[in-house]
């Protein structure tokens, strides 16, 4: 699979040219056909557009059967194409979509977003939502191609561009401490999107390439993510306080750097870098006594967890990151206090 990051006037008529499919349709959200889909239909052949509700909400089967009915009442065949052209909600609903749709149709990912553009189009994930489970009915596949054009940001929201950017964050952080040397000099608005974003792309194909199935070192790339996660679950039942994943990851990153010091992992100097930046850039998620045992209660449910012991992915040092790490509910519940104060 290729991943390609240059203008898209370039690459899709390239890709398009290079193949010879029976029929194309691209799939976008009400958001994206408004701002991204004036971009590429100019270099298209003659396309179905299937529109879907935007937001993780519609990340369910439901909608799959919107697509898989579009897809039979055009007539697909097996040579058809479908173009995923949206955040991460398209490409993994899209994904799932086509490589179901007559036990698999080519796909092709274009996100737009900066968190599909660094995390969610590359590694092969693609799935849906499943009675309140995320993304539980699923399956590995990977597109024909990822083509990324950072240009989509113009019309990005500023919070969406900013919770993209934990991603960024974490791949430095586990995997390229001159890299966050860099970034952490500079503040969100400064940063030199194509050149990150190609970073983290290949910082992330190289961890899934060497484990694709997440048995060993893949995992690091859940660094931030028990505590985050955690927090991003709990605040999701008050439309309030809910909080943008990259939000939740921020503050994961901040108490799980702050565990990994006390276990004496790494040094003080490191932690007070990453939570002086992370306080800069996201402020600090405000988080009442009543929210601490439901945030903890929700680590043990982490997929990583091994025999009801949390596993976590741990910095040992700037740009390495060690994994399957136990840490004790006390631990957490100190990392909590810590990054509360
Ligand atoms: N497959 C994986 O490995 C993987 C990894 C990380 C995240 N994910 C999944 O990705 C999803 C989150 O992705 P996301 O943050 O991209 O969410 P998203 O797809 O919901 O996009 C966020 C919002 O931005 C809008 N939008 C997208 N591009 C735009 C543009 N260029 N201009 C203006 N608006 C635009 C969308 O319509 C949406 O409202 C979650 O469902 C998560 O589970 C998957
Ligand atoms: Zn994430």
């Amino acid at each position: 699979m290729s991943v390609l990051i240059s203008p898209l006037a370039e690459s899709l008529p390239t890709f398009i040219q290079q193949h010879n499919y029976s029929a194309v349709a691209v799939l976008v959200d009400t958001n994206t056909k408004r701002f991204c889909y004036p971009a590429i239909k100019n270099f298209l052949p003659k396309h179905k557009i299937f529109t879907i509700p935007a937001g993780e909400q519609h990340k369910n089967l439901a909608t799959c059967e919107t697509v898989w009915q579009g897809l039979t009442n055009a007539q697909f065949d097996r040579h058809a194409l479908l173009i995923n052209l949206g955040g991460g909600v398209i490409g993994d609903l899209g994904g799932f979509c086509a490589a179901t749709y007559k036990r698999g149709i080519d796909f092709i990912q274009i996100p737009t977003t900066l968190l599909s553009q660094v995390d969610a189009s590359v590694g092969g994930k693609l799935g849906i939502d499943f009675h309140g489970f995320k993304n539980h009915i699923g399956v590995f596949k990977l597109p024909e191609a990822v083509l990324i054009d950072t240009a989509f940001f113009q019309t990005l929201p500023e919070l969406e561009l900013r919770s993209g950017f934990a991603e960024i964050v974490k791949h430095c952080l586990i995997a390229d401490g001159a890299k966050w040397n860099i970034i952490r000099r500079r503040d969100l608005h400064d940063q030199d999107w194509n050149d990150l974003v190609a970073h983290s792309v290949e910082i992330k194909k190289n961890i899934v390439g060497q484990d694709p199935t997440e048995r060993g070192i893949r995992k690091i790339l859940n660094f931030g993510h028990t505590l985050g996660h955690a927090l991003e679950t709990h605040f999701l039942a008050d439309p309030k306080r809910r909080l943008l994943h990259g939000e939740a990851i921020a503050a994961g990153m901040i108490a799980e750097a702050f565990i990994a010091h006390r276990k004496g992992m790494i040094q003080a100097g490191l932690l007070e870098q990453i939570e002086e930046y992370l306080f800069a850039v996201y402020g600090r998620v405000t988080i009442a006594d009543t929210d601490l045992e439901p945030v903890l209660a929700l680590t043990l449910q982490d997929k990583k967890n091994r025999n009801g012991q949390v596993r976590m992915a741990l910095l040992d040092g700037p740009g390495s990151c060690a994994y399957d790490v136990p840490v004790t509910k006390a631990e957490m519940s100190r990392a909590l206090e810590y990054y509360r104060t």
